[in-house]
């Protein structure tokens, strides 16, 4: 399974990135916002890419498909790592085949139904982004999506990678990874939740004691 930092704070990513476990890097409006990115959006993506050295979804705001064909454009030159992120609308869709057609990787993102991920996928997605997290946040299940999907992409072999988003917490990671998925994009307080268990905080105390009485 592979682990992408849903972030687009630079110190996060260089973290993640010095314990080796940083396969690519996914970035929306709320969180290039959330780093005052809005005027200097291509800069951060450059600066990411450098620093993740694989995929870097860079999400386009545009919602006509003129515009997200141009910005999508703009957005494949900052680098050969960058994954255009549509939304999964009908234009969306249009924008993807068009972009799979000139093979530049798409992320079409805010997938809520497997319905939706099989018109993603079927219009030559790279990776369709699933939302676990906000489908949990209405009482909706948001693993069960993920294991409709896993089974819709076997029956027909999809190359179509299931990237789980919106993750909220480690038991999220692991029923993705039980399921197949092929990409988790983490949150950074969820990675580094990922590292804990109790007993092994216990475990290093006792050694160090029982070291150190002998
Ligand atoms: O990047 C898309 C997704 O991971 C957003 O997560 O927590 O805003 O629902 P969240």
């Amino acid at each position: 399974m592979k682990f992408f930092l849903d972030s687009a704070n630079l110190n996060e990513i260089e973290e993640i990135a010095s314990f080796g476990l940083l396969d690519g890097v996914t970035t929306n409006p709320s969180l290039v916002a959330k780093e005052n990115g809005q005027k200097n959006f291509k800069t951060i993506i450059k600066k990411i890419c450098k620093i993740a050295k694989g995929p870097v979804s860079a999400e386009v705001i545009s919602t006509d498909y003129k515009g997200m064909i141009k910005e999508g454009e703009e957005l494949a030159k900052i680098d050969k790592n960058v994954v255009i992120k549509l939304p999964m609308t009908k234009n969306g869709i249009k924008a993807t085949s068009y972009f799979a057609k000139k093979k530049i990787p798409v992320n079409v993102t805010l997938i809520f139904s497997c319905s939706q991920a099989l018109l993603a996928a079927k219009a030559g997605a790279a990776y369709v982004s699933p939302f676990v997290g906000r489908l949990d946040d209405i009482s909706s299940n948001g693993m069960s999506l993920i294991s409709d999907l896993s089974e819709v992409f076997l029956n027909y072999g999809f190359i179509t990678e299931i990237l789980v988003a919106s993750i909220r917490n480690p038991i999220h990671i692991v029923e993705s990874a039980k399921l197949g998925a092929d990409v988790a994009t983490l949150p950074y307080s969820v990675i580094m939740q990922l590292f804990n268990h109790p007993l092994t905080d216990i475990g290093i105390e006792k050694f160090l004691k029982d070291w150190n009485n002998k």
